[in-house]
């Protein structure tokens, strides 16, 4: 499974009907959770805020949800499948007007440099064709002083806890992926981006290197997801 954008794309594209299932029943409803913790580090109600990768739309409606009628949401995602899902999802719950969602890439944003007061993203870094170059466009669109709260999960451990997680998702995540989705291949890949990605230690280097300068990172209950914080 080669990763090549039409590769990711089509993925995505395939599994946008079933893909909230999918994360609701592999997270055993956490990812709520996990998202609702990204978007309490928002503390400007009239934010300008950017969410990269947005898929359906979960993590843009939690981030709007803290945002006053100034504050805006923008998502951008480059799968077609996804963003239909998300339009009508906006449209049932009544937030068309709060999150525009536009078909865009994440390693090259249609947006000027600093207008964003916060970028946000998850469970998508590691699907990345270009992780650095998605990163530098996160620092160039942000606002100085702005902030990229990101979600991923975290690389398995070597530890005994980590054998168990490992187990979770080579065994367990691709059977709840077929019985959602009917398909399994998808799940063979995430299963693999989230084991071949960083670590946190790494991630924060690299968040670094794109040119954020401070980075803090803090695991999830529990333990397997990662909120990162990277201020311009
Ligand atoms: C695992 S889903 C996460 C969706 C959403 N952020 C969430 O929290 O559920 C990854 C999303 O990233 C999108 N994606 C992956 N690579 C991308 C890229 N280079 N540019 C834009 N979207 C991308 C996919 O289409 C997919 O919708």
């Amino acid at each position: 499974m080669k990763k090549t954008e039409g590769f990711i794309k089509d993925l995505f594209d395939r599994i946008s009907p079933r893909y909230d299932l999918f994360n609701t029943a592999s997270t055993f409803f956490l990812d709520r959770y996990w998202r609702k913790c990204a978007s309490r580090t928002v503390e400007k109600e009239d934010a300008k805020i950017l969410d990269v990768c947005t898929g359906t739309g979960e993590l843009a409606l939690q981030f709007a949800a803290r945002l006053n009628g100034k504050g805006q949401v923008v998502g951008v995602d480059f799968s077609k499948g996804m963003l239909e899902l998300a339009r009508k999802k906006l449209k049932r719950l009544g937030k068309e007007e709060k999150i525009l969602l536009l078909m865009g890439q994440a390693e090259h944003l249609s947006f000027q440099e600093g207008v964003f007061d916060y970028v946000t993203s998850g469970f998508s870094m590691r699907n990345l064709i270009d992780l650095d170059q998605g990163l530098r466009e996160m620092v160039r669109v942000l606002k100085s002083g702005g902030h990229a709260v990101i979600l991923e999960i975290n690389r398995p451990s070597n530890h005994v806890s980590g054998l168990f997680y490992r187990c979770y998702l080579k065994g367990v995540v691709p059977i709840i992926g077929f019985l959602t989705c009917g398909r399994l291949y998808p799940f063979l890949y995430l299963n693999n981006s989230v084991i071949g990605f960083q670590t946190p230690a790494e991630f924060c280097g690299r968040l670094r290197s794109a040119g954020f300068r401070q980075v803090s990172f803090r695991a999830l209950p529990p333990g397997a997801i990662g909120l990162y914080d990277a201020v311009k």
